[in-house]
């Protein structure tokens, strides 16, 4: 039961899953609670919830033990934008702005403020809603790690992990076979979880987003390697990644909905070129949403804590329409407007990349 005069807050975790909101909501609710005797309303499945009016009370009990669990125990969607909603699902579909009808909904709940868990599309959604005067906080997800406006992102950390994991199996078997093995990551546009899995993993070859690639380079070195009697090589190559003057590899080009285009199969793209450029026995592994999956790592399950807690503190500051995230290793707060201004790509003098290269690894280019 909500006590007499108790404010209320609401939460919503939206866009594509990542493991650490767990451990945000976690953090979100009990501090809440516990500090400041707020009431907490969790909205299911993101914005799907506040167009729907879908929601439950979060108690203690409830965030009690699900630290360690990936996902969201909210739900999430990464369809529904109020500002253009889908309506119906065939070919054509018709999209409406249900933007006021949201506003409507929180009035009617009547929460202080609404904390946003998301990436850069629910975030742009968040600023949305702030400039029609809802106060938000936004809270940086992604395994990606390309928002603006934060160093680092809760998910990626665990996400590097299981790639890294993949590439260290995937050695055993590409030695046996003598193969080339490409291994595609997720990251959209960017290329962070290539680089740092694939230097982790010690890939012979990265490729990123942000260098398109040229065969040429990259047949030199699997030929030299072999040469050499190192018989196989492991190749980690981005799912946004494309060769120079080629295009991103699509697996759906979508029907003009939220996040309809879906990225991939650049890995098998590159294992073709490959295989008809020498006699050169080539396998791909495109690890998906198995990034996304599972237990979050224990730096994203302190990084979610720390973001957690922080919102609270800016509820209570009443500092809206800012995101939080970590600078350095300091937290810091971003207005929303400038989170809206599109992915956070890797530099391309990105000290990380020279670092590869003076190990090395092949980054798709001639040195
Ligand atoms: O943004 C996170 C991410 O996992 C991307 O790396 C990937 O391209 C996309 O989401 C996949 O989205 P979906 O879960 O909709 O297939």
């Amino acid at each position: 039961m909500r006590k007499k005069n108790q404010k209320r807050i609401a939460v919503l975790t939206g866009g594509g899953d990542c493991p650490g909101l767990n451990a945000v909501l976690r953090a979100i609710t009990k501090q809440a609670i516990l500090e400041h005797d707020l009431e907490i309303i969790g909205i299911e499945d993101g914005y799907e919830g506040l167009i729907r009016n879908r929601h439950q009370r979060l108690d203690y009990d409830d965030v009690s033990g699900i630290l360690n669990l990936g996902g969201t125990i909210l739900g999430t969607s990464n369809r529904a934008n109020p500002f253009r909603y889908q309506i119906g699902r065939g070919k054509h579909p018709d999209f409406s702005d249900v933007s006021d009808k949201v506003v409507k909904n929180l009035k009617t709940l009547g929460v202080e403020c609404l904390v946003c868990i998301g990436g850069d599309g629910t975030l742009s959604i968040a600023h949305g809603l702030s400039q029609k005067g809802v106060p938000i906080i936004g809270v940086p997800k992604t395994i990606d790690n390309d928002i603006q406006g934060t160093d680092v992102s809760f998910g990626f950390d665990s996400a590097v992990q299981v790639c890294t994991d993949a590439i260290d199996r995937l050695h055993s078997t590409a030695k046996s076979h003598h193969r080339v093995m490409i291994v595609e990551v997720m990251g959209r546009t960017a290329g962070w979880i290539a680089l740092h899995s694939g230097i982790a993993g010690g890939g012979d070859i990265i490729l990123l987003p942000e260098l398109p690639y040229d065969l040429d380079p990259i047949m030199e070195v699997l030929k030299a390697r072999n040469r050499k009697g190192r018989r196989f090589s492991i190749i980690v190559v981005a799912e946004g990644a494309k060769s120079r003057g080629g295009k991103v590899v699509l697996q759906t080009r979508g029907d003009g909905g939220v996040a309809s285009e879906r990225l991939g199969g650049i890995g098998f793209a590159l294992g073709r070129e490959i295989e008809q450029a020498a006699d050169l026995e080539t396998r791909v592994v495109v690890l998906g949403h198995l990034q996304r999956s599972g237990s979050p790592s224990a730096f994203d399950r302190i990084l979610g804590t720390r973001l957690g807690s922080e919102a609270v503190a800016m509820i209570m500051a009443k500092r809206f329409g800012a995101m939080v995230g970590v600078k350095g290793n300091r937290l810091c707060h971003t207005p929303l407007k400038s989170i809206a201004k599109g992915p956070r790509n890797v530099p391309k003098n990105h000290p990380l990349i020279a670092v590869a290269e003076s190990v090395g690894t092949c980054m798709g280019r001639t040195l």
